[in-house]
């Protein structure tokens, strides 16, 4: 093992062991207790590899090496540091470590670039604790206001601005960046699909990132007592959100194409076993490659939720969530697959069926990514394993690209 592919082991390893669930995967909520630990190691390593370090108002990181030319824009590599419950020590954080020893190649070879050079270490993209995700990346690209930030609660009501608080970070810095400051948005991130790891190859360059919508449904009822109310009198809220969710795998599979629709999450009120639920709260996410799939599964969903609606039970559907589908650029995918060629690396192109910073990126700047392979394509659980040699190999293509760009014109 080499020291870079050492580097990775131990970055990924101490980051792991900032969660909440030890033993069962990583639950790094963005403003938790873990947060404020993987965040001090990652400020910790910015300072040591001689990046200048600066939070904004959201809590996204920035590790800053400066370059020769005078307020040019900047060459920005990393990704996100939170995860979703329980999910694995990958999604996210090898983007972020990646970036990082960019930067320490960038010092070794005693490099100072024209342009900037940004490591950058996003919170929220998984929109674990205030839902809807790409939190930190739409904040400075502005297509989050500062309104609405603020308004955002967690499940116990608890505001973003109070969060950030809690561990000592300061919501009244500015948070939106002017995009002429941004020359470019590197990330690498793990492929958490079965392709790169089905055909051998180690590096995937992304053509497209999926769009996403995420919705949440809200349904009302009638509580009552689970033993005395006859079942022809009730309005169970349960009983017509159990419907509804059973009929959307049939929207995803009719649209075709890859279309696919999952309700993650699902909250039940009062939940108590012997009440008749009275509420229920639930989300949609639905994803396609083409936007005509997105825009006609939306009208579907919302079609399905209302024809649920009578005298007993009635329905709401509230949008968290539209991201288009996003193309990446394709002068920087040329420069990698220059790069991956001239590192002798095989490589092959692909979509990206998860979201990512990089999607809300692509609105500003010249975005692209690339992947790594998942071991048995599994992400979002404890399983989540990628190959420290080939984030290693990630890295070395990331740095030749990041010469090139800091360079360039
Ligand atoms: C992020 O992991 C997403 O695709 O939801
Ligand atoms: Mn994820
Ligand atoms: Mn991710």
């Amino acid at each position: 093992m080499n020291d870079l592919q050492q580097r990775m082991e131990t970055h990924i390893g101490r980051l792991s062991e900032f969660t909440a669930t030890p033993g069962n995967g990583t639950t790094r909520l963005t403003y938790s207790k873990e947060d404020l630990q993987a965040r001090l190691y990652i400020k910790e390593k910015m300072q040591e590899y001689g990046l200048q370090v600066r939070e904004d108002g959201i809590g996204n990181i920035f590790g800053r090496l400066e370059g020769t030319l005078t307020g040019a824009p900047s060459v920005l590599i990393g990704s996100h540091f939170d995860s979703v419950p329980n999910g694995g020590s990958y999604d996210g954080p090898a983007g972020v470590v990646a970036g990082l020893e960019v930067a320490a190649l960038f010092k070794e070879n005693n490099l100072t670039p024209k342009y900037p050079l940004e490591v950058i270490a996003l919170v929220e993209e998984e929109g674990a604790r205030f839902e809807g995700g790409l939190m930190g990346s739409r904040g400075i690209t502005g297509v989050l206001n500062e309104e609405d930030f603020k308004n955002l609660t967690d499940k116990d009501g608890i505001k973003t601005i109070e969060a950030m608080a809690e561990i000592g970070l300061d919501s009244s810095l500015p948070k939106k960046r002017d995009p002429k400051t941004m020359k470019a948005y590197l990330e690498l991130h793990i492929e958490q699909g079965p392709i790169l790891e089905g055909k051998g190859i180690p590096i995937g360059l992304v053509k497209a990132i999926v769009g996403l919508v995420q919705l949440e449904v809200t349904v009302e009822g009638k509580a009552g007592h689970a033993g005395t109310m006859p079942m022809e009198h009730r309005s169970d809220a349960l009983v017509a959100a159990a419907k509804m969710i059973a009929r959307l795998p049939e929207l995803a599979l009719n649209e075709g194409e890859g279309s696919v629709i999952t309700t993650g999450r699902l909250n039940v009120f009062p939940n108590g076993s012997n009440v008749i639920p009275n509420k229920v709260v639930f989300t949609v996410d639905l994803r396609s490659g083409k936007e005509e799939h997105i825009l006609s599964m939306i009208e579907n969903v919302k079609e399905l939720v209302d024809s649920y609606n009578d005298s007993g039970i009635k329905t709401s559907v509230a949008h968290q969530l539209y991201m288009a589908p996003k193309a990446m650029d394709s002068d920087i995918i040329s420069l990698l697959k220059e790069k991956c060629s001239e590192l002798d690396v095989p490589y092959c192109s692909l979509n990206s069926g998860a979201g990512h910073d990089a999607m809300v990126f692509s609105d500003v700047t010249a975005a692209a990514m690339l992947f790594i392979p998942s071991r048995d394509g599994v992400s979002h659980c404890p399983e989540e394993w990628s190959d420290s040699k080939d984030i290693a190999t990630a890295v070395q293509i990331l740095f030749e690209a990041a010469k090139a760009l800091t360079e360039a014109e």
